[in-house]
């Protein structure tokens, strides 16, 4: 097996600074592919990241750009062509949360979250799409022209109440996923989403910090045990290599069960 899949070729992963998207980056430099770090706060957490991949014999760049902000997104693209020339692998893994009831919910708490999630998804996606379009296939390099991966969420199909913001952001991915990877086909360009579980990230602390909180996820897990960073980042290398070069227009969910109903192992 090739342990090197990804090599010559260039990707960027959004919110790389830290959690899930940390271990994709550092998980596709492994995979012998060079790395934009994507961040918007925190710089010296990106650099170390990048630093690190350096260390490790790829080329890494830190830069930074709220990707639900158009002009920030063209400015980032614009960095990373002139600096490698194109890119060939794009990680949609920017995302947040801003929990509230839905009668207390604000429009900001709303349109923050849309924003990053949905339109910063679309933003990086439209980018990506055109660079590679504009160079073509490079088959000694991949059999695909680009690889577009989108980090959703079980919550793509799993209500979550007091969340109708972040659920509605990742179902609303689910379908742009879909959407995009028919209408890039034709250029064969590989568009997929990779939905985690409960990744022990920043973004769900509190689900995993106390001993009763983690007693309480770990029933929602049928195989008994919270994720990694890097059970994340090493399907995303798979999917972004050869070796997935028929999956296309799929969610593979990566969530110990899940999404398998738990409750109804002992009930129903
Ligand atoms: C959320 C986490 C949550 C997990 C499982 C993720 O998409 O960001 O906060 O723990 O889903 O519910």
């Amino acid at each position: 097996m090739d342990h090197q899949p990804l090599r010559g070729q260039r990707a960027l992963v959004t919110g790389a600074n830290s959690g899930i998207g940390e271990g994709v980056a550092r998980a596709l430099g492994a995979a012998g592919a060079a790395v934009v770090v994507n961040f918007v706060s925190k710089p010296d957490a990106a650099a170390k990241i990048a630093d690190e991949i350096k260390a490790n014999g790829m080329d890494a760049l830190a830069i930074r750009a709220d990707v639900s902000k158009e002009a920030e997104v063209e400015a980032m693209f614009a960095e990373m062509e002139r600096a490698w020339g194109g890119i060939d692998i794009l990680v949609n893994n920017a995302g947040l949360q801003r929990d509230a009831p839905v009668t207390t919910m604000t429009i900001e708490q709303w349109n923050t979250v849309l924003g990053v999630n949905l339109t910063g998804t679309f933003l990086c996606s439209r980018a990506a799409a055109r660079s590679m379009i504009q160079r073509g296939l490079r088959p000694e390099i991949s059999r695909a022209a680009g690889k577009i991966i989108c980090i959703s969420s079980v919550h793509e199909v799993i209500p979550w109440a007091g969340h109708v913001n972040y659920a509605a952001s990742k179902g609303g991915l689910g379908m742009f996923m879909k959407s995009l990877a028919q209408e890039l086909a034709p250029h064969r360009i590989r568009v997929n989403s990779i939905a985690p579980g409960a990744i022990m990230t920043p973004i769900n602390r509190d689900a995993w910090d106390t001993p009763e909180a983690l007693g309480k996820l770990l029933r929602l897990i049928p195989y008994g045990r919270i994720g990694l960073p890097e059970d994340i980042g090493k399907v995303v290398a798979f999917l972004a290599s050869d070796d997935a070069d028929y999956i296309h227009g799929q969610t593979i969910y990566v969530d110990g069960g899940m999404t398998l109903y738990p409750e109804f192992a002992h009930g129903g």
